[in-house]
Formats: C-alpha cells, structure tokens, sequence
C-alpha cells in the first residue's frame, strides 16, 4: 500500500501566470487605490501601527485612532516610556486590548538597555517580538523596508485561494500553508513591486473581491482567475 502522505502538496504556480498576475494587479493598484495615510510613510513604527490597528478593525474607524495615536506617541520611544494606563486609553474604541498590551510590551523590548530602537526588517525576527504575527511581521518587512516578504491575512487569503486554488478553505490550517505558499510563489523580483503588490492584495480585498460580492467586471484578474464569472 502506498505511504500516506503527511503534508499536502503545495499548489504550484506556473512562473508566467505568476508575473501576469502581479503585473495587472499592480497596474490595477496604481489606478484605483485609496489614499491612506500609512501608505505614505515607510516609518516601521508608523506601518506596525497601522497594521495591528487595521486587524479586525475597519479602515475608516481605523483613520481617526491612528492620527491621534501617533499625536499622543510620535515614536516608539514615547511609547516605551508611557504609563500603562495613558497607552491603554488611546486604544479605547478599538477593541482587543490585547494588541495594545502587546504593542507597549513590545515598544520597551526594542529600547530596552543596549538596544537600538529599532524594529527589525526580518520576518523571522519581527515574529520574536511580542503580539507579532505572520501576517504583521510580513506587513512590516514589506511595508516599512520593502523586504521581499509575503503576507495572507483574511482579504489576501480569500483573494489568492478564489484566483488561484478555489478548493482551498483559508479556514483550515492546512490550506492556509498552501496559500501562503501561492503568495510566496507570486512575489515579483523587487522589493518595491512588493511593497505595491502586497498593497494591492489587500485593496482588491477590500474593494472588488470581498467576503459578501465577487465584483467580477471590475476586476483585473478576471482572466487569470479561476473563480471569475
Ligand atoms: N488592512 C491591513 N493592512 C492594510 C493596508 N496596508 N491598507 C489597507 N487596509 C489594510
């Protein structure tokens, strides 16, 4: 009897189909995109903000508490050095305190004692750091130092799986490692084309390809995905 195998096998995707994605995708993004704030900066301590504000919490709630915060905490520094208290109030309204709890913790751990007070740009040690996950060690490495990094967050995942495997459920621990594998395959060669891919991704989410309607005529993909109708 054959040996049953133990990891599923990893979609592969064709290079070419790889480029053409990335390249309407991307073109599609330079035309269409929202004007954010945290798109303008490449500051890691702006983008970590961002990001951990943008899980689980909508763009525009999101615009206010970021302004304010960065008022009150222009840098990690100022972070660090803040009563408890004072980080906590600032987070109120957004919810999951844990993500503020997390994100103080982590801003004394980079200034500690011989420490130099920076975020590293590598993933895997992006991951070290407290209330860091995957997708905000990808989202930083990216988006603050246009590492070749990937990121799958709910949008991506949806966005990826629909495009490129549809059988796949994000869901499932399993096929999520297969879809950051798509995303891993899909990266362009540039950090730059990565740092407006990765925007791209989560704006095609966030615009055409959402959790309630698949706006398939509005979508530069259509024909390169297999969930177009
Ligand atoms: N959600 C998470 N990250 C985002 C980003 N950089 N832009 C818009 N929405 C996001």
């Amino acid at each position: 009897m054959p040996a049953r195998r133990k990891t599923p096998p990893i979609p592969k995707i064709a290079p070419d189909l790889a480029v053409a994605f990335g390249a309407r995708l991307r073109a599609w993004y330079r035309r269409n995109h929202r004007d954010l704030p945290w798109r303008k900066t490449r500051d890691p301590y702006r983008v970590l903000i961002s990001e951990l504000m943008l899980q689980q919490t909508q763009v525009s709630r999101v615009l206010d508490f970021y302004a304010r915060f960065l008022e009150t905490f222009p840098t990690i520094q100022h972070l660090a050095d803040a009563k408890p208290k004072r980080v906590m109030e600032s987070w109120e309204g957004l919810g999951y305190y844990a993500r503020a709890r997390n994100l103080h913790k982590l801003a004394k751990h980079v200034t500690r004692e011989g420490a130099d007070g920076t975020l590293p740009s590598d993933p895997a040690e992006l991951r070290k750091l407290p209330g860091i996950g995957a997708y905000t060690a990808g989202a930083v490495a990216s988006f603050a130092y246009e590492k070749r990094a990937a990121l799958v967050d709910t949008n991506v995942a949806r966005v990826l799986s629909r495009v490129f495997a549809p059988k796949l459920n994000p869901k499932r621990p399993a096929d999520l490692k297969r879809i950051w594998a798509i995303a891993e395959q899909t990266l362009p060669r540039t950090g730059a084309a990565v740092w407006t891919q990765n925007q791209a991704l989560m704006e095609l989410g966030a615009l055409v390809c959402t959790a309630r309607v698949k706006r398939c005529g509005a979508c530069p993909l259509r024909r390169t995905c297999k969930s177009a109708e």
